[in-house]
């Protein structure tokens, strides 16, 4: 069935790495599945690195196609595809050539997305040149991570773009909500009556969320270097998932009771006192290792970053949230890059039994706990323990597995196109809104504040490994330890 959701679709940034990976592979995804696109849905690619749509043309064929479809590109699609695209040369710094660009759109059906997959500097500029042609009416915008460096120049972009475009105009992306188990977890909590009545202090003693990688800076050395983890990361991918392990169950899932009900755990975060930092945030650096028996370079080698830097890497951290549900429960956050497993998952660890008749290995770690492996291969696992075959009561760690791909063969969509097709449909449930992403950076900025003027360099940790030993030391500090700690 064709949606009669039309559009236009004006991708910023159009020969950009962004592009090239996520943006135009899910708009080929959704184009391909047949049915989530308006055939009349157009895509205008904005760069300055092309000299006309056939070289941009070219250009996808040569740097997209590889992006899509793992098991081999449908030809038909693809050549069906490429028909969608039209391209406008503007310079960005040169507001006049948005006359071009209003030209090039005026005839073209539906909504307008403008997808502004460029750095944040040009954010306001380009919303302000579109304004000057009259292209903020009947539209939309879509503004990448990292939304500003900190809480002033992230309110300095949200008060200019605010001036233009009214806030639901604005979909402020993070890719992390679009990801299929991260919605599963709204289905989990507030889908089964099970879960919810031990989703408080009284039956959780810690939570753990690790989004950790195997990947280094890549190609991005001089954007990370001045960046660090806890902005590229923590600010908003794990502070959002955060949020939603520890929502209150919103009224229904319209955009804005979800949102809402996210921004009350934001604001409940307890402030980081600046005194005993060093007690709740790990910070830290990789240094040469190896990874799956390959070597790799210390970060501070890597290409684009300053031979001295003392960008973090790597953060831990214990956050609590002051209110009736969670208070006094640890919630130990942690992300890194170069460590050794790239795995997404959020630990719930349940207090133990108060009592156990069946001897002290009752009472032992490795049962009453819930991990919920956001990726790769999305699982839900809960453990427990259980009788061992045979003579005499001898108990053992046991699990229930739900491995969604082998229960959902069929239907996983990538995050990027999720997220794109809520855009073209009017859909901001899963776009931060402004007040959380305020919210998040005024919890995080004392932390920043305090690292740089303590100038203290960031543990050093070996590429490989889990990254530096104050990260476990922190979580034994409150009789626990990280997952893979445990196997
Ligand atoms: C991005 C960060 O937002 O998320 C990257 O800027 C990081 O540094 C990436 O690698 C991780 O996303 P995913 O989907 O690969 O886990």
């Amino acid at each position: 069935m064709e949606t009669d959701s039309s559009f236009t679709f004006v991708l910023f940034g159009g020969t950009g790495d962004l592009s090239m990976r996520k943006i135009l592979p899910a708009l080929f995804e959704a184009h391909r599945a047949g049915g989530m696109l308006a055939d009349s849905g157009k895509i205008v690619a904005v760069a300055r690195h092309a000299a006309d749509r056939g070289e941009y043309i070219q250009w996808v064929n040569e740097h997209v196609k590889p992006h899509v479809s793992k098991n081999g590109v449908d030809e038909a699609a693809w050549s069906s595809f490429l028909e969608r695209i039209e391209f406008v040369k503007i310079d960005l710094g040169n507001p006049e050539d948005f006359a071009l660009l209003r030209d090039a759109v005026k005839d073209l059906p539906g909504i307008r997305v403008f997808y502004l997959a460029t750095g944040p500097s040009l954010f306001v500029p380009i919303c302000r040149a579109l304004a000057s042609v009259g292209l903020n009416e009947n539209a939309r915008i879509v503004l990448e991570k990292p939304l500003g460096y900190d809480l002033k120049s992230s309110n300095a972009i949200n008060d200019a773009v605010g001036e233009i475009f009214a806030e639901e105009q604005i979909y402020r992306i993070d890719h992390y909500l679009g990801k299929e188990p991260v919605q599963n977890l709204l289905a989990l909590r507030f889908g089964n009556a099970l879960f919810e009545p031990l989703w408080r202090r009284e039956w959780v003693e810690s939570i753990q969320i690790t989004i950790a990688e195997e990947l280094g800076v890549e190609a991005r050395g001089d954007f990370y270097d001045n960046t660090g983890a806890l902005r590229d990361m923590v600010q908003n991918h794990l502070l959002q998932l955060l949020s939603i392990v520890a929502m209150e169950p919103p009224h229904s899932m319209d955009s804005d009771s979800v949102r809402d009900e996210k921004l009350r755990v934001l604001r409940a975060l307890k402030p980081i006192d600046p005194l005993n930092i060093g007690k709740v945030a790990v910070r830290g650096q990789y240094h040469a290792g190896g990874i799956r028996g390959t070597a790799v370079p210390a970060y501070a080698t890597e290409p684009g970053v300053k031979p001295n830097s003392t960008t973090e890497t790597f953060v831990a951290l214990k956050v609590e949230i002051e209110n009736w549900r969670w208070a006094g429960v640890p919630f130990f956050l942690r992300t890194g890059k170069r460590l050794a497993d790239r795995v997404a998952e959020i630990v719930v660890n349940f207090r133990a039994v108060p009592h156990s008749a069946l001897g002290v290995s009752a009472l032992r770690a490795g049962a009453n706990r819930l991990v919920i492996r956001l990726q790769p291969n999305e699982t839900i696992r809960l453990y427990c323990l259980a009788k061992q075959p045979g003579e005499g009561m001898n108990l053992a760690s046991v699990h229930l597995d739900l491995a969604f791909d082998q229960f959902f063969r069929e239907g996983q969509m990538e995050a990027y196109q999720r997220l794109l097709l809520d855009v073209i449909n009017g859909r901001l449930a899963l776009f931060v809104r402004r007040d959380e992403q305020e919210a998040a950076w005024r919890w995080v900025e004392p932390i920043l504040n305090e690292w740089k003027a303590s100038n203290k360099p960031p543990k050093p940790y070996a590429a490989g490994t889990w990254g530096p030993a104050a990260a476990s030391a922190m979580l034994a500090q409150h009789g626990t330890c990280w997952l893979e700690e445990e196997n």
